[in-house]
């Protein structure tokens, strides 16, 4: 008679730390944390290289205002650092979801969420950098954060949007949690 071979168990997601409702209370901190840095940003991009229509229009004073949009840029952008790698320690498993397209929406969709994490990390990683004004890239820092800061925020809007039902769902404590990813949408290994 053969000998059985144990069944290969893989492996499992449980637990409320990949579930929707921290994804959500997570995405909570991390898009606050973001729009602040966003806002801020414009206000410092537009003072240092004001449209020629505007030269005259924005103000330089008070004094102290360039210190305190600078500083919630640079708290808010460090915040920011720990809450994505969070975020994507929760939802990482959904990178696994089978089939990995469903349809073109789904495809265009998971595309929007590619463009959003590299977003997010090319933003933080760079602006992290110019703190120390390291520069270990070919490119300029200041268009090329500019313009990705732009992608990161639609592609964020447009998360959002996907995202809605779940995220309304899931937005108060005591609303229903899934203690594991829907079979649908990533890999069900808790039933297997
Ligand atoms: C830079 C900001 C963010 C990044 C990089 C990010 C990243 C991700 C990724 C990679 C996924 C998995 C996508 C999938 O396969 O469907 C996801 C899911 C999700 N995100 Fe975000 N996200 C961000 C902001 C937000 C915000 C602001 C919210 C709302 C408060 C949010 C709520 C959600 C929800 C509800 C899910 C589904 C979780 C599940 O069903 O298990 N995210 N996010």
């Amino acid at each position: 008679m053969k000998p059985r071979l144990p069944a290969v168990r893989p492996p499992t997601f449980r637990g409320r730390l990949h579930d929707a409702r921290t994804a959500t209370s997570l995405g909570r901190w991390l898009g606050a944390a973001i729009a602040v840095c966003f806002g801020t940003g414009l206000v410092s991009h537009y003072l240092q290289h004001p449209p020629d229509r505007l030269v005259d229009v924005l103000p330089s004073r008070p004094l102290w205002g360039y210190r305190l949009t600078q500083g919630l840029h640079v708290a808010t952008g460090i915040a920011a650092i720990p809450l994505l790698l969070a975020k994507l320690w929760t939802v990482y498993p959904r990178l696994f979801a089978w089939p990995p397209v469903r349809s073109v929406r789904h495809a265009l969709e998971r595309l929007s969420v590619a463009v959003l994490v590299a977003g997010a990390l090319f933003e933080l990683f760079t602006g992290l950098l110019n703190t120390v004004q390291w520069y270990p890239w070919p490119f300029s820092f200041v268009p090329v954060h500019f313009a990705v800061a732009w992608l990161l925020v639609g592609a964020l809007l447009l998360h959002i949007a996907v995202k809605y039902p779940e995220i309304r769902a899931h937005w108060s404590r005591e609303s229903p949690g899934t203690l594991t990813l829907p079979a649908t949408d990533g890999p069900d290994r808790a039933r297997s």
